[in-house]
């Protein structure tokens, strides 16, 4: 997971944390860190050619964010679940993104798609 920007700056860190682990989640790794340039385009590099890439980047370095490397069964769609989505207008009842995101852009969360880009995007910040 990232807790994103919007997320960090609305002091949302702990009720997310809290929730992640009510949800069943062991936290095998947790960081907070400010993302260069380099590392948001790296880490969003699927997204290149789309129009919102530039400004994603752009927003994902605006502030610091807090990434998790988080651990179930089923984690991938469980925490997708949880999360709601993309755009927190349309996500669920209950969902994270439904109670703190912004806008499509600023919606409080990222989430992993599949399992094998949830190895790629925890060997991406956790050793
Ligand atoms: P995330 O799940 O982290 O994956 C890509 C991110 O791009 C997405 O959440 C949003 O923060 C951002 N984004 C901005 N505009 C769009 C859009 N139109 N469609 C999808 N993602 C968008």
């Amino acid at each position: 997971m990232i807790i994103k920007p919007d997320a960090v700056a609305g002091h949302h860190i702990g009720e997310i944390v809290d929730r992640v682990e009510k949800e069943g989640f062991q936290i095998t790794g947790l960081r907070f860190l400010h993302l260069t340039m380099d590392q948001a385009e790296a880490f969003y590099a699927v997204h290149k050619k789309r129009s919102f890439f530039k400004d994603l980047v752009k927003y994902m370095t605006s502030g610091p964010v807090v990434v998790g490397r988080l651990e179930r069964e089923n984690a991938v769609d469980h925490w997708r679940k949880v999360i709601g989505s993309t755009d927190p207008q349309k996500a669920e009842a209950r969902t994270i993104r439904k109670k703190f995101g912004k806008n499509i852009e600023a919606n409080a969360v990222h989430g992993s798609d599949s399992p094998e880009n949830g190895k790629i995007e925890t060997d991406f910040f956790f050793a």
